[in-house]
């Protein structure tokens, strides 16, 4: 049924203006003042209210076996998180285990998400492991459609990759045109720490700090823009949390290396305190790199403002409180890493970032939706709103209040970070390709219809 959105404020990331908008199967198709409805079209009156492009949350791990145990959410319970909040398409991590073939890797998360997703999806490839046999194998997976890799220079022992499959995965990046984001932090300064830690009789939440200061993620930065500028790889950061490894990717990218930045909501608005907080509540907290000291909140808003990071992300990772973080609680090495957020990223976004006044409405477009599209190669069939483009919008509501709550949420979880926190602006209506998949909170779209977005490599 074509759809007429009528009055809506239209805010992408470079305008701003009162039209109507036409969406005919899965794309729009008009924006105009004064659209007269087909007569079989559903019209919705936008006034007073927002319409963005639907937003993308560049970093999730809806299914992700990791630590002993396996994130909570699935395809269709993370998409209709995802859409609740606003966010249309997610790019998920890809991350077979080191034993496991990268093409094995690629037809189990294909196999979890096809047909299952609620939202659209695609995915960026991990490359735990680099042998004689791998690259023909990525190769194939790029020309199916997944132009991004994804590395760790963490977790030794389970997805981090050594120096030498680093140089060859970024080598084969730059001759394939695909961006690399990465996890960087300095494995073995983890490791050591960690042992250090343990055998000084350190088990609690706090360790889990200490195991990974500023300068173990400087560290991982450092070298992962030294492999870049060497290879000529496109790199782009994931989850940069503090001033200390955003001083190292800026110099970097000042001598020329191709090098973008993600932070995340989490550390925008949390900090060290709160993984450290009594009866073992902290493990709720307990992401890597860790959430830093607040001081640095104010750098990452800087940077956003400023255009130097260029998007903010979730790192999605849904791991249970009471079964699964648990598992650490005698050991915080033991903790399930992660702080999941997918639900709650544009609305506490755009309370802290543009009710606040801290990032004006096209920044807050850009940074949750556009750029990313522009890096991954999705522009500008996603990332902002133009006749041709897929109808993916959000209908915003700046007036609504409301608090966050785990009893509330669609994510598949026993407990929210954010538990607590008001929220002043929801998504009124948000549509997918064209359809309404949520009304005032609830998912009321075709569960299984989000598609696998298959993309072409960015030229630079
Ligand atoms: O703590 C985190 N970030 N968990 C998810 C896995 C990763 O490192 O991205
Ligand atoms: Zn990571
Ligand atoms: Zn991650």
């Amino acid at each position: 049924m074509p759809l007429l959105i009528k009055n809506g404020e239209i805010v992408t990331a470079s305008q701003r203006y009162v039209a109507d908008i036409l969406c005919e199967g899965e794309t729009i198709t008009r924006i105009d003042r004064d659209l007269t409805a087909p007569p079989d079209a559903e019209v919705i009156d936008a006034s007073g209210k927002y319409v963005f492009p639907g937003f993308i949350d560049p970093h999730t791990h809806v299914y992700l076996p990791f630590m002993g145990t396996f994130s909570k959410d699935d395809y269709d319970t993370a998409g209709r998180a995802a859409l609740i909040g606003g966010t249309t398409t997610i790019f998920d991590m890809c991350c077979p285990a080191r034993d496991t073939e990268p093409a094995e890797g690629f037809r189990l998360w294909n196999e979890r998400s096809a047909g299952r997703a609620a939202c659209d999806y695609s995915f960026h490839m991990g490359v735990t492991r680099f042998d004689d046999g791998t690259p023909a194998q990525l190769r194939e997976i790029v020309g199916k459609g997944v132009t991004s890799f994804k590395i760790f220079l963490a977790y030794k022992g389970a997805f981090g990759i050594d120096d030498t499959e680093l140089y060859r995965a970024l080598s084969l990046a730059r001759e394939l045109g695909v961006v690399v984001a990465a996890h960087c932090e300095n494995e073995t300064l983890v490791a050591e720490r960690q042992r250090e830690l343990l055998a000084a009789g350190v088990r609690g939440t706090e360790g889990h700090y200490e195991s990974r200061p500023p300068a173990v993620e400087a560290e991982g930065v450092h070298h992962l823009m030294t492999f870049a500028q060497l290879t000529g790889a496109r790199v782009y950061i994931v989850h940069l949390s503090c001033e200390e490894a955003l001083r190292e990717a800026l110099a970097a990218r000042a001598r020329g290396v191709d090098v973008r930045v993600e932070t995340l909501i989490q550390y925008l608005l949390l900090d060290r305190t709160d993984a450290e907080r009594p009866e073992f509540e902290g493990a709720k907290y307990v992401m890597s790199p860790p959430l830093r000291e607040r001081r640095n909140q104010a750098v990452l808003w800087d940077g956003l403002r400023s255009g130097l990071i260029d998007t903010v992300a979730t790192d999605h990772a849904p791991f249970d409180f009471a079964a699964q973080k648990s598992l650490g609680r005698d050991d915080f090495t033991k903790i399930p890493n992660g702080i999941p957020a997918l639900e709650d990223r544009i609305n506490l976004l755009f309370t802290h970032g543009v009710q606040a006044e801290r990032i004006d409405l096209h920044t807050f477009v850009d940074i949750a939706s556009s750029r990313a599209a522009k890096i991954f190669g999705l522009f500008p069939r996603k990332g902002t709103i133009q006749p041709g483009a897929d109808a993916d919008l959000v209908i915003y509501d700046p007036a609504f209040r409301g608090t966050i709550t785990a009893a509330g949420q669609a994510m598949n979880l026993d407990y929210s970070a954010f538990e607590g926190w008001p929220i002043s602006g929801r998504p009124s209506v948000v549509t997918l390709r064209g359809e309404v998949a949520v009304r005032d909170g609830r998912f009321v779209g075709t569960p299984g219809r989000g598609k696998f977005l298959a993309r072409q490599p960015v030229p630079s």
